[in-house]
């Protein structure tokens, strides 16, 4: 029996991947709510740590909110470049300041993805890792980040924030934790390559320079 999918979808499935890409350049074009429930429903699909589904998400419709976590994501914005001219040089710092890092205020819908709380009585795949349950949000986020992708519309993950201030303008209690500022919304056109990769700030390695065999290999002896 083969359980595999027709050449075509397979095709679909794999382009899927390759052409998503981290979006901060958004039309102002909502997303239709069934639309936006789908998406979710993609990201709620995801395996998890002992199905423990740790993953909870807010939907910010509130405009003076999205204004708020704005102003959050900018501060954090101007402490990151601070502390790349103090670790790396002030050049980096002037390169840093003119990437567009965040759409927060252009995009459709902004979605806070966040760690459930009373974490601490799953145990099953997290004795020993813990953080199994940031993997399994993570795996809902990526789901979402595909299926968004397939629809046409653009998502950008945004960590640049401090969880403790978000949490408190959130009402998130104790316990639980923001990870990612989720930006989605449709785009002009999709980056061709990742947009650091585009704007010079990073270059991609490839997939041989991760890649050992039975033993950790460094990457210069490789
Ligand atoms: C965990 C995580 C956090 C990220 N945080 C940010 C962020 O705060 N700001 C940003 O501009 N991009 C952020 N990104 C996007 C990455 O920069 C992007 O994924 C990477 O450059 C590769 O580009 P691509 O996603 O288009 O392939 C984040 C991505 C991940 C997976």
């Amino acid at each position: 029996m083969n359980d595999g999918y027709l050449e075509h979808e397979k095709e679909v499935v794999y382009r899927v991947i390759a052409e998503r890409r981290d979006m901060r350049h958004f039309l102002p074009t909502s997303i239709a709510p069934e639309l936006l429930t789908k998406l979710l429903q993609a990201a709620h699909h995801a395996p998890s740590v002992g199905l423990m589904q740790p993953w909870r998400f807010i939907r910010i419709s509130d405009i003076h909110l999205r204004k708020a976590i704005h102003a959050q994501v900018n501060e954090e914005r101007m402490k990151t470049a601070q502390a790349i001219g103090e670790f790396e040089t002030t050049a980096r710092m002037a390169e840093f300041m003119r990437l567009k890092v965040e759409g927060v205020l252009d995009c459709g819908e902004v979605l806070i993805a966040t760690l459930c709380d009373h974490r601490e009585k799953h145990i099953f795949g997290r004795r020993t890792l813990p953080e199994m349950d940031m993997a399994s949000v993570s795996c809902a986020i990526q789901n979402l980040w595909l299926a968004a992708r397939a629809e046409g519309i653009g998502m950008g993950w945004v960590s640049m924030f401090d969880p403790v201030k978000l949490a408190k303008l959130l009402n998130i209690p104790d316990g639980a934790k923001p990870i990612a500022i989720l930006c989605l919304g449709y785009v002009n056109s999709f980056y061709k390559e990742p947009m650091l990769v585009e704007e010079g700030w990073a270059k991609e390695k490839p997939l041989s320079e991760m890649l050992m065999e039975n033993h950790w290999q460094d990457v210069d002896s490789k």
